[in-house]
């Protein structure tokens, strides 16, 4: 498995992975088909991924030229980590979400962050990250669903 910065050549392979992953994650997350829509036409977006990935750091996960997986920095957050669900349990989150540490890191934070669902809780717990609070949205597509706030220090390297 390689791990690269994504190109402009990517963007659609990112693109119907976030789709993909979106549709997957729809039934256990019981999300609306509304909120499935928004998903599928605001996040997953070919326009959205081109915008945000000019804005924030992406890399993506491939194997044998295929792209399996993708994950986002925004200064010390991560905003983003997909891996193909076909793929799950495999390592490869593990492996996107060490590298956007390092992302971080290397900018200088001493902490990385990041918002998540509570189903996904367990997975950033095994890499070490805590829950840090949780903000219930009560507006918006999401309204009723909330969002878990979990962080991790990062202590300079020796
Ligand atoms: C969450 C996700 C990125 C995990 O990627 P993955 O490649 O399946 O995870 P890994 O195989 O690297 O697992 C890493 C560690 O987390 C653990 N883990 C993974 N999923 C877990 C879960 N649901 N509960 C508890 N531990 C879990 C693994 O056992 C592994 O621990 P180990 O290395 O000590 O054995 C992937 O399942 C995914 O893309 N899901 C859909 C998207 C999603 O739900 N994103 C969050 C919404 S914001």
């Amino acid at each position: 498995m390689t791990i690269r910065p994504m190109t402009a050549d990517d963007e659609q392979a990112v693109s119907d992975l976030l789709c993909r992953c979106y549709r997957w994650i729809a039934e256990p997350e019981g999300y609306t088909e509304e909120q499935v829509a928004y998903l599928l036409s605001e996040r997953g977006s070919l326009e959205t991924v081109r915008r945000e990935s000019r804005e924030e750091q992406y890399l993506v996960a491939c194997r044998d030229g295929v792209l399996l997986g993708v994950v986002a920095v925004s200064d010390d957050v991560v905003t983003k980590l997909y891996v193909a669900p076909e793929h799950h349990g495999g390592g490869m989150g593990r492996t996107l979400f060490d590298a956007a540490v390092e992302t971080v890191r290397a900018s200088g934070f001493q902490r990385v962050s990041l918002g998540t669902t509570p189903a996904t809780v367990p997975f950033y717990e095994a890499l070490g990250m805590r829950v840090a609070g949780h903000k219930d949205h009560v507006s918006g597509v999401f309204s009723g669903r909330r969002t878990m706030l979990m962080e991790k220090s990062l202590p300079p390297k020796e």
